[in-house]
C-alpha cells in the first residue's frame, strides 16, 4: 500500500473483507507492507491495518518477492512514478483515480505498461460496482434507451464551502492536477463512458468527442494548517461542462465542491428515444427507469418512472452478504477490489480478464477529458456577454 490516508484505509478494509464475503476466493490476499510520508503515519498504518512492516520508500515494497499487488493511494502527483516503478518491478497495480496529473503522464504510463504485459493494471473507479449502475449498463446494452438524446452527469460535494477549511494538496494544481473536475469529475466521466460503452448506436458512441467547460475557483485563498500562512488555490471549486459524445448525444457534466446542502450527490440521467434512466447515489438502492414505448393514457395509465430495487443484488460471483441489504459506499470498493484480485488470478492462470474492469486506458481517456475541460476553460473567447 503506497499512501495510507483516507482512501488507503478503505483499500485495506476491502482486502480484509474479501474472505468474509466471497466464497470461493479467487486468491488469498494479505497486507504486507505500507509506505507513507512520515514515521508517525507509517506506525499508525502498521498497527491499524496490521501490516508486517512500514517504510518511507516504496522501493522497499517493490523489491520484495512476497509482494505482488501495489496499491497507489498517494496524492496524485506521486501516482506516475510509483506506477512506472511498480511496472518495472512486474507488480500488479491498483491505482486510485485519477491515473496521473495530466495526459502526458498518463500516456507515459500507458507506454510503459506495454513492457509489463504479465501484470494487471486497474483503476479504482469504484462506482462501476454499484448494483443499480450495473443494471443501468445492462439496460443500455439491451437497447432500453434507444438512441441517446442527452445526458446529465453530476458529482456534487459541499466539503469546501467553509473558507476556513485549510489548504491541502488537493487545492494545489502541482500536487493534484486539478480540482473538482479531476477529483469528482473523474468518477462521472468514467461512468458516462462505462454506461454508454456498449449500448448507444455502435462503437465509440459513448466516448467524449468534445467539451466546452468553465472551471471556476471561487475561494481563491486558504490558510495552510501547518504554517498558518494564506496560500493561493489554483484549482477549480466548480466545473460546468458542456459535452458532445462521439455518437452525437449532448450532455452537461457538473463537478463541484461548493454545492451547499448536498452530501455525496452523484447523479446520472440519460434520455433516449425509447426511454430514460436516472440514478442518484444518495438513493443508491434504486434505479429509476422510464419506458417511453408504453402508451400514453388518461390519468397516466401505467406509464411513468419505475423504481428498480437493485439494492445488493449483485450477480454471482460478486456478492456482499444478503441480497436484500441496502448498498453502502465501502461496498463498492470491496467489489472493485474483488474484481482486481480476480483479474490478477486470471492473469496468473492465463484466463481472460474482465473486459468491464477499468483499465489504465480508461484512466487515460478520463485524463484527456479533464485536460480538454481545463484547456477550454482558459479560452475566454467562448463566453458571450449578455446585453
Ligand atoms: N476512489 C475514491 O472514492 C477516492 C476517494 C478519495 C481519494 N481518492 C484518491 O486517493 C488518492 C489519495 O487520496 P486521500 O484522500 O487518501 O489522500 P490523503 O491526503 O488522505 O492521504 C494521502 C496519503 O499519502 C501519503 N503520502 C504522501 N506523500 C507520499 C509519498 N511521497 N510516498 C508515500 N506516501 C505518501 C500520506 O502519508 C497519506 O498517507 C488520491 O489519488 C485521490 O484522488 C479516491
Amino acid at each position: 500500500m503506497v499512501g495510507y490516508g483516507f482512501i488507503g484505509k478503505v483499500h485495506c478494509h476491502a482486502h480484509r473483507s474479501l474472505p468474509l464475503f466471497y466464497d470461493p476466493l479467487p486468491a488469498k490476499t494479505k497486507l504486507v507492507g505500507v509506505c507513507t510520508a512520515t514515521p508517525e503515519s507509517g506506525e499508525k498504518a502498521k498497527s491499524q491495518a496490521d501490516f508486517e512492516f512500514e517504510t518511507r520508500d516504496y522501493h522497499a515494497l517493490l523489491s520484495r518477492d512476497d509482494i505482488h499487488l501495489i496499491h497507489v493511494c498517494t496524492p496524485n502527483a506521486h501516482h506516475k512514478q510509483v506506477v512506472l516503478d511498480a511496472l518495472k518491478a512486474g507488480k500488479h497495480i491498483y491505482c486510485d483515480k485519477p491515473l496521473a496529473l495530466n495526459v502526458a503522464e498518463a500516456e507515459e504510463i500507458l507506454l510503459a505498461s506495454q513492457s509489463a504485459p504479465n501484470t494487471v493494471r486497474q483503476m479504482t473507479f469504484n462506482y462501476r460496482f454499484v448494483p443499480a449502475l450495473l443494471r443501468a449498463r445492462e439496460l443500455v446494452e439491451a437497447g432500453f434507451l434507444g438512441d441517446l438524446f442527452q445526458f446529465r452527469a453530476a458529482y456534487l460535494h459541499a466539503g469546501y464551502i467553509s473558507p476556513e477549511r485549510p489548504h491541502t494538496w488537493r487545492l494545489d494544481h502541482a500536487q493534484s492536477g486539478g480540482g473538482a473536475i479531476s477529483d469528482l469529475g473523474a468518477h462521472v466521466i468514467d461512468l458516462v463512458r462505462f454506461l454508454l460503452a456498449s449500448g448507444v448506436n455502435v462503437g465509440r458512441a459513448g466516448e467524449f468527442e468534445k467539451v466546452s467547460a468553465q472551471l471556476e475557483t471561487v475561494i481563491q485563498e486558504r490558510k495552510e494548517a501547518k504554517t498558518g500562512l494564506m496560500r493561493t488555490v489554483d484549482v477549480d471549486d466548480i466545473a460546468l461542462v458542456n459535452c458532445r459524445l462521439e455518437g452525437g448525444a449532448r450532455g452537461i457534466l457538473e463537478a463541484s465542491r461548493l454545492s451547499t446542502g448536498v452530501q455525496d450527490e452523484l447523479r446520472i440521467e440519460l434520455h433516449g428515444t425509447r426511454g430514460a434512466i436516472r440514478f442518484n447515489l444518495m438513493e443508491a438502492d434504486w434505479l429509476d427507469i422510464y419506458d417511453a414505448t408504453l402508451p400514453e393514457a388518461a390519468l397516466g395509465g401505467g406509464r411513468g418512472f419505475t423504481r428498480i430495487e437493485s439494492v445488493m443484488r449483485y450477480p454471482k460471483p460478486y456478492s456482499l452478504g444478503a441480497t436484500k441489504n441496502t448498498v453502502g459506499w465501502l461496498n463498492f470498493h470491496i467489489a472493485s477490489m474483488f474484481d482486481f484480485v480476480s483479474n490478477v488470478a486470471a492473469k496468473l492462470e492465463g484466463r481472460p480478464l474482465n473486459p468491464q474492469s477499468p483499465t489504465f486506458e480508461d484512466g487515460l481517456r478520463t485524463q484527456k477529458v479533464i485536460s480538454a475541460c481545463q484547456a477550454s476553460s482558459l479560452d475566454e473567447s467562448l463566453w458571450k456577454i449578455v446585453r
